[in-house]
């Protein structure tokens, strides 16, 4: 059998001795977004920690636990801090815990993150839904032997971001006031932030923000069949759009700024998606 699928049935009988919560939405929580998973109803959690083989992040402000819970009705698991490529983890590790929130059950993955904006009509503080994604400047999760226990080898890709769920959030964040652009998001490797260069080719390419997670997890969430839906925190301008350089206490403090508004557009979504599950 895949060792890349061994790896994951052994983490998640590790879970399974710790709680049988079976989730419904997996949320990912990325930098400075990490508060929301105290405010959900919490039924267990387990430390990344606690986990055979599971990749732990080494960024600080990315604590590293799952929180089991409830947000409204809806069951969810909440990765509380993830792992991302340029900490030097394998790729087949980094999407390790989205895979294995799929095992536990969940149906639907939610992404979040802080990027930068490399639209020159997005300012710092401003949430972009998550359209659709160009992950052509970072390798492919899904190259390797295919875990046919996940999914196919040649996985549709012609609509990452499910339609449906996207209508939810943006119907939500008009309900709640909250102004929500949309927009394409690039991945790139980091750690180092993008050359000038590098965000107008992103944004020639049809990107309109930048960063370092995510369409790598949504493309592992879309091979095994997890219906997928994201919002970036636009946390600064992209490089050469702004004044300054760019630096993560500015992602950070940006990201923290705004997270109240952040964590109610999540936690409603979430809520109203209860009646499509
Ligand atoms: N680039 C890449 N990743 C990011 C940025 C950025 O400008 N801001 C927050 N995460």
């Amino acid at each position: 059998m895949n060792s890349d699928y061994i790896k994951l049935q052994e983490a998640l009988k590790c879970i399974r001795e710790k709680t049988d919560f079976v989730p419904e939405v997996a949320l990912i929580l990325g930098s400075g977004l990490g508060a929301l998973a105290d405010e959900i109803q919490q039924e267990a959690s387990v430390d990344y920690s606690e986990i055979k083989g599971f990749p732990v992040s080494t960024v600080p402000g990315h604590k590293g636990r799952f929180v089991f819970g409830y947000i409204g009705d809806v069951k969810v698991v909440v990765m509380q801090g993830r792992v991302h490529y340029y900490e030097g983890y394998s790729l087949s590790d980094v999407v390790l815990p989205t895979r294995l929130m799929g095992m536990m059950g969940a149906k639907v993955l939610f992404l979040t993150n802080a990027a930068g904006g490399a639209n020159l009509d997005f300012n710092a503080g401003d949430f972009m839904l998550i359209r659709d994604h160009i992950m052509a400047f970072f390798p492919n999760p899904l190259v390797g032997p295919n875990i046919d226990e996940l999914g196919p080898r040649f996985p549709d890709m012609s609509e990452i971001y499910d339609r449906e769920l996207r209508g939810i959030i943006k119907a939500t964040a008009g309900k709640l006031d909250i102004p929500l652009k949309e927009g394409v998001y690039v991945q790139f490797t980091g750690p180092s932030f993008e050359s000038p260069a590098e965000v107008r080719m992103a944004s020639m390419a049809g990107g309109d923000a930048v960063g370092m997670s995510t369409a790598c997890e949504a493309v592992a969430a879309k091979h095994m069949g997890l219906r997928v839906c994201g919002i970036s925190c636009i946390s600064n301008k992209a490089a050469g759009l702004a004044e300054n350089p760019l630096s993560h206490e500015e992602v950070q403090e940006s990201a923290d700024r705004v997270a109240p508004l952040f964590k109610s557009l999540v936690k409603t979504s979430i809520e109203n998606m209860g009646r499509v599950l």
